[in-house]
C-alpha cells in the first residue's frame, strides 16, 4: 500500500513515534562513512515531517539521539550535531509555514552550546504554532526521563507540597518530558531490529508496534502510509478481551 485513499482518516493515530534506525547501514551498505547515512536520513525527516502533517498526525516524536549515541565515534556525534544544527536553521522558515510547533525530549543542558541556542530560538518561534507537534528527542533516554521525574516529585514530596499518597499514573505523566501530551498510539522502528532501545519507555505502554525492514534513509512517504494501514488493522485492547471494545 502506498496510496493515502486507502487509510481511513478518521483513524489516524494521534501520536506517531519514530526509532529511525539503520542510517549506519545504509552508508556502508554503498561503501560510504556513515554521517552521509545520518545525512540522507534528514532527507526522511524532511519527509515525515510533511506527511505527518498531511495526514492529521497530531504528534510526531523522532528519536534523532539517544544518552547512548553520546558513545559513538567523536566523528560520528559530530557529524550528528551538525546534521541537527543545520536541519533547525534550514528547516525553521518550512515547519513556521506548516504551523508545526518544535519541542524537545531529553537533556537540553547536554547538547554543545551552538546546538541548544538553535533549538531554543527554534522552539521559541513555534510555540504558538497549532499544528503538528513535533517532538525531537535529543540526548533522550527513557530511564534517565524517569529518574529526572522521580527526582521532581520526590524533591516536592520532601517540601511537603505533594503526599506520597497522590503519586498516580497521571502525575507521573505530568513529570516526564511529554507533560501533556498524549501517549504514543503507534511506534515504528525502522532497520528491523526488534527492541524499544530506551525510548518512551513509560509512555510506549499500550502503543503497537510496527517493525520495517527498510532503512531510515529508504522511508519516505509510502512507508509511513503503509504503516498507518498497518496500524488501522490492529485491535486495541488496552488489557481487555475482544468483545469488550467491538
Ligand atoms: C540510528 O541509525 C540513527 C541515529 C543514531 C540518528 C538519527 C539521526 C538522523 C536521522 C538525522 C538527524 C536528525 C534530525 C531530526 C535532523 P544507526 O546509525 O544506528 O544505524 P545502524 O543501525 O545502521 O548503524
Amino acid at each position: 500500500m502506498t496510496d493515502s485513499d486507502e487509510l481511513d482518516l478518521d483513524n489516524i493515530p494521534s501520536h506517531v513515534a519514530v526509532i529511525m534506525d539503520g542510517n549506519g547501514r545504509w552508508a556502508q551498505k554503498r561503501g560510504l562513512p556513515r554521517p552521509l547515512g545520518h545525512r540522507q536520513g534528514v532527507e526522511s525527516v524532511q519527509a515525515i515531517v510533511r506527511a505527518g502533517g498531511e495526514l492529521g498526525v497530531k504528534i510526531l516524536t523522532l528519536y534523532a539521539f539517544s544518552t547512548e549515541n553520546w558513545n559513538r565515534p567523536a566523528a560520528e556525534v559530530q557529524a550528528l550535531m551538525g546534521l541537527l544544527k543545520n536541519f533547525l536553521q534550514s528547516e525553521l522558515k518550512t515547519i513556521t509555514e506548516n504551523n508545526v510547533s518544535l519541542r524537545c525530549l531529553g537533556q537540553r543542558e547536554r547538547l554543545p552550546d551552538e546546538v541548544g541556542n538553535v533549538l531554543d530560538d527554534a522552539i521559541a518561534r513555534t510555540a504558538e504554532n497549532s499544528g503538528l507537534i513535533l517532538n525531537l528527542a535529543l540526548s533522550y533516554g527513557g530511564r534517565n526521563e524517569i529518574v529526572r521525574a522521580i527526582r521532581q516529585i520526590a524533591e516536592k514530596c520532601r517540601q511537603g507540597v505533594l503526599a506520597p499518597e497522590e503519586i498516580d499514573d497521571k502525575l507521573v505523566s505530568a513529570h516526564l518530558d511529554t507533560a501533556g501530551q498524549a501517549d504514543p498510539d503507534l511506534l515504528i522502528r525502522t532497520g528491523g531490529e526488534s527492541r524499544l532501545s530506551n525510548f518512551l519507555l513509560w509512555q510506549l505502554s499500550y502503543a503497537e508496534l510496527y517493525i520495517t525492514e527498510t532503512l531510515w534513509p529508504d522511508f519516505r512517504k509510502k512507508d509511513f502510509i503503509a504503516a498507518l494501514a498497518a496500524f488501522q488493522k490492529r485491535q486495541r485492547r488496552f488489557g481487555k478481551i475482544s468483545n469488550q471494545v467491538g
